[in-house]
């Protein structure tokens, strides 16, 4: 079964061949560089380019996966949740293409495409749903921080989320405040290898709290006041690698600490992670070193696969007809604040 995908959520615009659980193209258009200059998602812009993109991309991924559009079995698009301009224009183009291809159509969730996207494999890109087992997952993205139980394919359940910001944002905000270039995450992953994680001590929001929420607002506000005290912090590189590796530690310690004990209590013996922060450096080690010492198993999603794409658009499209889900209707709308709905035990 060949499926042709589209992810337009935020501010990348991506098409992606699936092939029988495969990714055989998974084009990207970044739109960082023109968002950068606002130090954030500016959303008239970014529908703009998707609009620009979104044809060029469709015809780049039909041309690298060696696909003819007569070929592809079916079509499916993020319906929510994300920007609604930016889904409107992945939505509707798609459905208007398979409209014109005669096929059916499926709209899929943000989140469960990244909650799946870790079992697809790194270097082969190739669903590997035999291995699949239950999990505890963590996606941790510039939108969303989400604990989730999968309890089997498709059957999951949402443990806990963010009361106030999302991890994503939580680097960020704090790069901001640090003076660093939009996105900060990757920047502040950057300066972090460079200083002391334990130089500042940030606060481990609801860390020692039972249940499975997370809170990343306070963290941000310490940053913010420690930075208007002492502006002078900024002036040395040293120090704002310093302040980098500690945010970060607060983040991750926060991050690792929850997963592996909602994993523990939910008996599971499998721990994943995906969204865009998976690709922090220093929450794949952290989440890699507690899964050894309490005996679990960890499957992070491949460093491409963190950030937005279709080719787990796609992939989660493939396991969802796999598994007898009907098509959508061709006038099916975006849904801006889709939750992920729950179908576990
Ligand atoms: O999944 P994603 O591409 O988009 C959303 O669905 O939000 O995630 C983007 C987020 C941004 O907040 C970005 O700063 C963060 O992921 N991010 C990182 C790293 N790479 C991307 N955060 C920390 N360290 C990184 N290396
Ligand atoms: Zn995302």
């Amino acid at each position: 079964m060949i499926i042709l995908a589209f992810e337009t959520s935020c501010d990348e615009t991506s098409v992606a061949v699936v092939r029988d659980g495969r990714i055989l193209s998974n084009v990207v258009a970044s739109q960082t560089a023109l968002h950068s200059e606002y130090g954030g998602v500016v959303p008239e812009l970014a529908t703009r380019e998707h609009l620009r993109n979104i044809g060029p991309v469709t015809r780049r991924a039909l041309a690298e996966a060696g696909v003819e559009p007569s070929q592809i079995d079916a079509v499916a698009a993020t319906q929510g949740p994300g920007l609604p301009s930016a889904l409107l224009v992945g939505l509707k183009y798609s459905q208007a293409l398979a409209f014109a291809l005669r096929k059916p159509f499926y709209g899929v969730n943000h989140h469960e495409a990244h909650l799946y996207s870790p079992w697809i494999g790194g270097t082969s890109p190739q669903a590997d749903f035999e291995a699949f087992r239950p999990s505890v997952s963590l996606i941790v993205s510039g939108g969303h921080t989400l604990l989730v139980l999968v309890e089997g394919e498709l059957r999951h359940r949402v443990l806990g989320g963010t009361l106030d910001d999302a991890a994503g944002e939580c680097f960020d905000k704090t790069a901001k405040l640090l003076g660093l270039p939009y996105p900060g995450g990757p920047e502040v992953d950057r300066l972090a290898r460079e200083g002391n994680p334990n130089a500042f001590d940030f606060p481990r929001p609801m860390m020692r709290d039972p249940g499975d929420d997370f809170s990343f607002a306070g963290l941000k506000t310490s940053v913010r006041y420690l930075v208007q005290k002492n502006p002078a912090l900024l002036e040395r590189r040293e120090t704002v690698c310093d302040l980098c590796a500690s945010v970060q530690a607060a983040i991750v310690e926060v991050l690792v600490a929850k997963t592996v004990r909602a994993a523990r209590r939910h008996g599971v013996s499998w721990v994943t992670a995906s969204g865009g922060v998976t690709c922090n450096e220093g929450l794949r080690y952290a989440l890699a070193a507690a899964c050894a010492r309490q005996g679990l198993k960890l499957r992070l999603a491949g460093r491409s696969l963190c950030t937005d794409n279709a080719g787990m658009v796609g992939v989660l499209a493939e396991m969802k007809i796999r598994s007898g889900a009907l098509p959508v209707s061709l006038d099916v709308e975006i849904d801006p604040a889709m939750t992920l709905a729950g179908n576990a035990a």
